[in-house]
Protein backbone atom coordinates (compact mmCIF):
# COMPACT_ATOMS: atom_id res chain seq x y z
CA UNK A 1 0.00 0.00 0.00
CA UNK A 2 1.52 2.87 -1.10
CA UNK A 3 1.65 6.43 1.90
CA UNK A 4 0.97 9.33 1.73
CA UNK A 5 1.69 12.26 4.59
CA UNK A 6 -0.67 15.35 5.26
CA UNK A 7 1.14 18.21 7.31
CA UNK A 8 -1.65 19.95 8.75
CA UNK A 9 -4.70 18.55 10.35
CA UNK A 10 -6.84 21.30 9.91
CA UNK A 11 -10.32 20.91 8.19
CA UNK A 12 -8.01 20.31 4.75
CA UNK A 13 -5.66 18.03 6.00
CA UNK A 14 -8.26 15.29 8.01
CA UNK A 15 -11.13 15.64 4.92
CA UNK A 16 -8.21 14.99 2.44
CA UNK A 17 -7.53 11.90 5.16
CA UNK A 18 -10.89 10.93 5.35
CA UNK A 19 -11.18 10.64 1.66
CA UNK A 20 -7.96 8.86 1.31
CA UNK A 21 -8.41 5.97 3.85
CA UNK A 22 -11.76 5.46 3.26
CA UNK A 23 -11.66 5.03 -0.60
CA UNK A 24 -8.38 2.49 0.38
CA UNK A 25 -6.14 4.82 -2.15
CA UNK A 26 -3.35 4.53 0.52
CA UNK A 27 -2.36 4.43 4.17
CA UNK A 28 -2.27 8.04 5.60
CA UNK A 29 -0.45 9.69 8.32
CA UNK A 30 -1.69 12.86 9.85
CA UNK A 31 1.02 15.20 10.89
CA UNK A 32 0.37 18.27 12.77
CA UNK A 33 2.42 20.84 15.29
CA UNK A 34 -0.57 21.31 17.92
CA UNK A 35 0.32 18.24 19.91
CA UNK A 36 -2.62 15.20 20.11
CA UNK A 37 -4.53 17.28 16.78
CA UNK A 38 -3.03 14.60 14.52
CA UNK A 39 -3.45 11.84 16.42
CA UNK A 40 -6.63 12.33 17.97
CA UNK A 41 -7.96 13.26 14.27
CA UNK A 42 -6.01 9.48 13.42
CA UNK A 43 -7.70 7.55 16.18
CA UNK A 44 -11.41 8.58 15.52
CA UNK A 45 -11.07 8.31 11.40
CA UNK A 46 -8.93 5.18 12.22
CA UNK A 47 -12.25 3.77 14.07
CA UNK A 48 -14.31 5.06 11.15
CA UNK A 49 -12.87 2.28 9.09
CA UNK A 50 -14.78 -0.39 10.70
CA UNK A 51 -17.47 1.00 7.98
CA UNK A 52 -15.61 0.41 5.18
CA UNK A 53 -14.09 -2.92 4.56
CA UNK A 54 -11.59 -1.52 1.80
CA UNK A 55 -10.33 1.35 3.93
CA UNK A 56 -6.54 1.87 4.73
CA UNK A 57 -4.87 2.28 7.31
CA UNK A 58 -4.34 5.93 9.24
CA UNK A 59 -2.12 7.37 11.86
CA UNK A 60 -1.47 11.09 13.63
CA UNK A 61 1.33 12.67 15.48
CA UNK A 62 3.15 16.03 16.17
CA UNK A 63 6.67 14.52 14.25
CA UNK A 64 7.68 15.37 11.07
CA UNK A 65 9.91 12.10 10.85
CA UNK A 66 6.38 10.09 10.40
CA UNK A 67 6.34 11.36 6.67
CA UNK A 68 9.38 8.89 5.94
CA UNK A 69 8.62 6.55 3.02
CA UNK A 70 5.74 8.67 1.72
CA UNK A 71 5.72 8.85 -1.94
CA UNK A 72 3.45 11.91 -1.52
CA UNK A 73 3.35 15.10 1.00
CA UNK A 74 0.37 17.17 1.09
CA UNK A 75 1.48 20.24 2.66
CA UNK A 76 -2.11 22.25 4.28
CA UNK A 77 -0.18 23.55 7.42
CA UNK A 78 -0.36 26.93 7.91
CA UNK A 79 -3.17 29.94 8.14
CA UNK A 80 -6.59 30.04 6.67
CA UNK A 81 -7.73 33.31 5.05
CA UNK A 82 -9.97 35.49 7.61
CA UNK A 83 -12.49 37.26 6.42
CA UNK A 84 -11.47 40.48 4.66
CA UNK A 85 -8.04 39.41 4.33
CA UNK A 86 -6.69 38.60 1.02
CA UNK A 87 -3.99 35.77 0.46
CA UNK A 88 -1.68 38.25 -0.11
CA UNK A 89 -1.79 39.13 3.94
CA UNK A 90 -0.78 35.22 3.87
CA UNK A 91 2.33 35.52 2.22
CA UNK A 92 4.63 36.31 4.92
CA UNK A 93 3.10 34.23 8.08
CA UNK A 94 2.60 30.72 6.01
CA UNK A 95 6.49 31.23 4.04
CA UNK A 96 8.03 30.81 7.30
CA UNK A 97 5.95 27.55 8.27
CA UNK A 98 5.96 25.95 4.86
CA UNK A 99 9.83 26.67 4.85
CA UNK A 100 10.78 24.98 8.15
CA UNK A 101 8.27 21.85 6.86
CA UNK A 102 10.17 21.49 3.73
CA UNK A 103 13.52 21.99 5.03
CA UNK A 104 12.60 18.98 7.10
CA UNK A 105 11.24 16.65 4.20
CA UNK A 106 14.01 17.44 2.60
CA UNK A 107 15.87 15.29 4.90
CA UNK A 108 13.33 12.71 5.96
CA UNK A 109 11.24 12.31 2.41
CA UNK A 110 13.89 13.20 -0.44
CA UNK A 111 11.87 10.79 -2.62
CA UNK A 112 8.61 12.31 -2.41
CA UNK A 113 5.89 14.43 -4.14
CA UNK A 114 5.02 17.63 -3.19
CA UNK A 115 1.25 18.75 -3.27
CA UNK A 116 1.25 22.44 -1.61
CA UNK A 117 -1.90 23.23 -0.83
CA UNK A 118 -0.81 26.28 1.79
CA UNK A 119 -1.93 30.01 0.50
CA UNK A 120 -1.29 31.88 -1.42
CA UNK A 121 -0.86 28.76 -2.93
CA UNK A 122 1.78 30.10 -6.67
CA UNK A 123 3.61 31.07 -4.35
CA UNK A 124 3.80 28.89 -1.72
CA UNK A 125 4.84 26.30 -4.51
CA UNK A 126 7.83 28.27 -5.91
CA UNK A 127 9.26 28.46 -1.79
CA UNK A 128 8.91 24.86 -1.34
CA UNK A 129 10.51 24.13 -4.55
CA UNK A 130 13.31 26.60 -3.71
CA UNK A 131 13.74 24.90 0.01
CA UNK A 132 13.70 21.76 -0.91
CA UNK A 133 16.03 21.55 -4.03
CA UNK A 134 13.55 19.09 -5.44
CA UNK A 135 13.83 18.52 -9.00
CA UNK A 136 10.18 20.83 -10.48
CA UNK A 137 8.42 17.67 -11.59
CA UNK A 138 7.55 16.45 -8.01
CA UNK A 139 6.52 20.26 -6.28
CA UNK A 140 2.60 21.19 -7.40
CA UNK A 141 0.61 23.01 -6.22
CA UNK A 142 -3.29 22.62 -5.89
CA UNK A 143 -5.47 25.18 -7.34
CA UNK A 144 -6.93 24.57 -10.51
CA UNK A 145 -8.93 21.80 -10.48
CA UNK A 146 -10.75 23.49 -7.42
CA UNK A 147 -11.22 26.57 -9.25
CA UNK A 148 -12.41 24.53 -11.89
CA UNK A 149 -14.65 22.69 -10.06
CA UNK A 150 -16.63 26.34 -8.88
CA UNK A 151 -16.76 26.81 -12.04
CA UNK A 152 -17.84 23.40 -13.14
CA UNK A 153 -20.67 24.00 -10.04
CA UNK A 154 -21.53 27.66 -10.97
CA UNK A 155 -22.61 26.61 -14.46
CA UNK A 156 -24.19 23.70 -13.89
CA UNK A 157 -25.96 25.51 -11.16
CA UNK A 158 -27.67 27.98 -14.02
CA UNK A 159 -28.03 25.05 -16.41
CA UNK A 160 -29.62 22.82 -14.06
CA UNK A 161 -27.55 20.34 -14.89
CA UNK A 162 -25.09 18.02 -13.06
CA UNK A 163 -21.53 19.53 -11.97
CA UNK A 164 -19.79 16.17 -13.00
CA UNK A 165 -21.34 17.02 -16.71
CA UNK A 166 -19.75 20.32 -17.23
CA UNK A 167 -16.04 20.35 -18.28
CA UNK A 168 -13.81 23.89 -17.30
CA UNK A 169 -10.04 24.89 -17.70
CA UNK A 170 -9.08 27.69 -15.22
CA UNK A 171 -5.35 28.67 -15.04
CA UNK A 172 -3.17 31.20 -13.60
CA UNK A 173 -3.12 32.23 -10.31
CA UNK A 174 -5.20 31.18 -7.09
CA UNK A 175 -6.47 34.24 -6.78
CA UNK A 176 -7.00 37.72 -8.75
CA UNK A 177 -5.01 36.15 -11.67
CA UNK A 178 -7.10 33.65 -11.87
CA UNK A 179 -7.79 32.93 -15.44
CA UNK A 180 -11.46 30.86 -16.43
CA UNK A 181 -11.24 29.45 -20.27
CA UNK A 182 -14.75 29.80 -20.55
CA UNK A 183 -14.37 29.43 -24.52
CA UNK A 184 -13.02 25.86 -23.69
CA UNK A 185 -15.66 24.78 -21.16
CA UNK A 186 -18.45 22.05 -22.00
CA UNK A 187 -21.61 19.90 -21.29
CA UNK A 188 -21.26 16.62 -22.62
CA UNK A 189 -19.40 17.79 -25.11
CA UNK A 190 -21.43 20.61 -26.08
CA UNK A 191 -19.66 23.98 -25.84
CA UNK A 192 -20.91 26.10 -23.00
CA UNK A 193 -21.50 29.45 -24.97
CA UNK A 194 -24.14 27.57 -26.35
CA UNK A 195 -26.01 26.77 -23.53
CA UNK A 196 -25.75 30.01 -21.78
CA UNK A 197 -25.54 33.75 -22.65
CA UNK A 198 -22.66 36.09 -21.94
CA UNK A 199 -23.98 37.31 -18.66
CA UNK A 200 -24.46 33.44 -17.44
CA UNK A 201 -21.04 32.72 -18.64
CA UNK A 202 -19.69 36.06 -16.77
CA UNK A 203 -21.54 35.71 -13.36
CA UNK A 204 -19.97 32.24 -13.32
CA UNK A 205 -17.24 33.19 -13.79
CA UNK A 206 -17.11 36.03 -11.35
CA UNK A 207 -17.93 33.92 -8.48
CA UNK A 208 -15.36 31.23 -9.03
CA UNK A 209 -12.53 34.26 -9.59
CA UNK A 210 -14.32 35.19 -5.63
CA UNK A 211 -14.97 31.40 -5.02
CA UNK A 212 -12.96 31.10 -2.12
CA UNK A 213 -13.55 34.97 -0.39
CA UNK A 214 -18.04 33.93 -0.61
CA UNK A 215 -17.12 30.97 1.47
CA UNK A 216 -14.67 32.40 4.04
CA UNK A 217 -17.24 35.92 4.37
CA UNK A 218 -19.79 33.05 5.34
CA UNK A 219 -18.22 30.73 8.03
CA UNK A 220 -16.97 33.97 9.53
CA UNK A 221 -13.62 31.68 10.80
CA UNK A 222 -11.66 29.21 8.53
CA UNK A 223 -12.21 28.57 5.00
CA UNK A 224 -13.71 25.72 2.37
CA UNK A 225 -12.81 22.21 2.63
CA UNK A 226 -14.95 20.10 1.40
CA UNK A 227 -14.42 20.95 -2.17
CA UNK A 228 -10.39 21.65 -1.51
CA UNK A 229 -9.86 18.44 0.15
CA UNK A 230 -12.26 16.64 -3.25
CA UNK A 231 -9.50 18.38 -5.44
CA UNK A 232 -6.49 17.14 -3.68
CA UNK A 233 -7.89 13.47 -3.84
CA UNK A 234 -8.25 13.65 -7.12
CA UNK A 235 -5.01 14.72 -7.73
CA UNK A 236 -3.77 12.45 -5.27
CA UNK A 237 -5.42 9.45 -7.57
CA UNK A 238 -3.84 10.38 -10.65
CA UNK A 239 -0.61 10.57 -9.21
CA UNK A 240 -0.73 7.37 -7.43
CA UNK A 241 -2.82 5.24 -10.03
CA UNK A 242 -0.32 6.45 -12.74
CA UNK A 243 -3.41 7.38 -14.74
CA UNK A 244 -1.78 10.31 -16.84
CA UNK A 245 -4.93 12.44 -16.98
CA UNK A 246 -4.42 15.79 -17.31
CA UNK A 247 -5.15 18.23 -14.57
CA UNK A 248 -4.45 21.93 -13.33
CA UNK A 249 -1.80 22.47 -11.15
CA UNK A 250 0.62 25.60 -10.47
CA UNK A 251 3.91 24.35 -11.46
CA UNK A 252 7.34 25.90 -12.54
CA UNK A 253 7.49 27.38 -16.13
CA UNK A 254 10.49 27.45 -17.70
CA UNK A 255 9.96 28.61 -20.95
CA UNK A 256 6.82 27.54 -21.51
CA UNK A 257 3.85 29.98 -21.73
CA UNK A 258 6.93 32.37 -22.55
CA UNK A 259 7.10 32.44 -18.77
CA UNK A 260 10.43 31.59 -16.41
CA UNK A 261 11.49 30.83 -13.17
CA UNK A 262 7.56 31.24 -12.03
CA UNK A 263 4.31 28.60 -10.42
CA UNK A 264 1.07 29.09 -12.33
CA UNK A 265 -1.56 26.82 -12.77
CA UNK A 266 -1.13 25.09 -16.19
CA UNK A 267 -2.72 22.31 -17.40
CA UNK A 268 -0.27 18.93 -17.58
CA UNK A 269 0.05 15.19 -17.48
CA UNK A 270 0.25 13.77 -13.88
CA UNK A 271 1.46 10.57 -13.23
CA UNK A 272 3.77 8.46 -10.45
CA UNK A 273 6.52 10.20 -10.99
CA UNK A 274 4.72 14.22 -10.74
CA UNK A 275 4.52 16.11 -13.72
CA UNK A 276 4.92 14.17 -16.33
CA UNK A 277 4.12 16.58 -19.02
CA UNK A 278 3.19 20.86 -19.12
CA UNK A 279 0.27 21.12 -21.98
CA UNK A 280 1.37 24.41 -23.47
CA UNK A 281 -2.09 25.62 -25.07
CA UNK A 282 -2.58 28.23 -28.01
CA UNK A 283 -3.92 31.20 -25.91
CA UNK A 284 -5.50 34.13 -27.49
CA UNK A 285 -4.19 37.52 -26.97
CA UNK A 286 -6.21 38.35 -23.96
CA UNK A 287 -5.75 35.06 -22.26
CA UNK A 288 -2.01 36.10 -22.97
CA UNK A 289 -2.14 38.94 -21.81
CA UNK A 290 -4.01 37.96 -18.60
CA UNK A 291 -1.43 35.26 -18.06
CA UNK A 292 1.14 37.13 -17.63
CA UNK A 293 -0.27 39.67 -15.36
CA UNK A 294 -0.75 36.79 -13.11
CA UNK A 295 2.93 36.11 -13.55
CA UNK A 296 4.26 39.64 -12.61
CA UNK A 297 1.61 40.24 -9.75
CA UNK A 298 3.10 36.35 -7.94
CA UNK A 299 6.99 37.71 -9.00
CA UNK A 300 6.34 40.90 -6.88
CA UNK A 301 5.08 38.86 -4.00
CA UNK A 302 8.20 36.66 -4.16
CA UNK A 303 10.31 39.89 -4.50
CA UNK A 304 8.30 40.64 -0.98
CA UNK A 305 9.46 37.27 0.43
CA UNK A 306 13.12 37.83 -0.90
CA UNK A 307 13.21 35.06 -3.39
CA UNK A 308 12.81 37.13 -6.41
C1 LIG B 1 -10.11 28.80 -1.28
C2 LIG B 1 -8.97 29.11 -0.36
C3 LIG B 1 -8.72 28.00 0.56
O1 LIG B 1 -9.98 29.08 -2.47
O2 LIG B 1 -7.85 29.41 -1.10
O3 LIG B 1 -11.12 28.30 -0.80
Amino acid sequence: MPKIAIIGAGFVGSLTAMRIVESGLADVVLIDKQEGLAAGKALDLGQATAFFPQAASVSGGSRLELAAGAQVVVITAGFARAPGMNRLDLLRKNSEIVREVVAGLKEIAPDSILLVVTNPLDEMSYLAWRASGFPSERIMGMAGMLDAARYRFFAASALGALPASVQALVMGTHGEGMIPLSRGASVSGTPLGELLSSDEIALAEERTVKGGAEIVSLLKSGSAHFAPSAAIFSMLQNILLDEGRIMTASVLLQGEYGLRDIFLGVPVRLGNSGVREIIELELSEEESKALQAAALSTAAKLEDLGLG
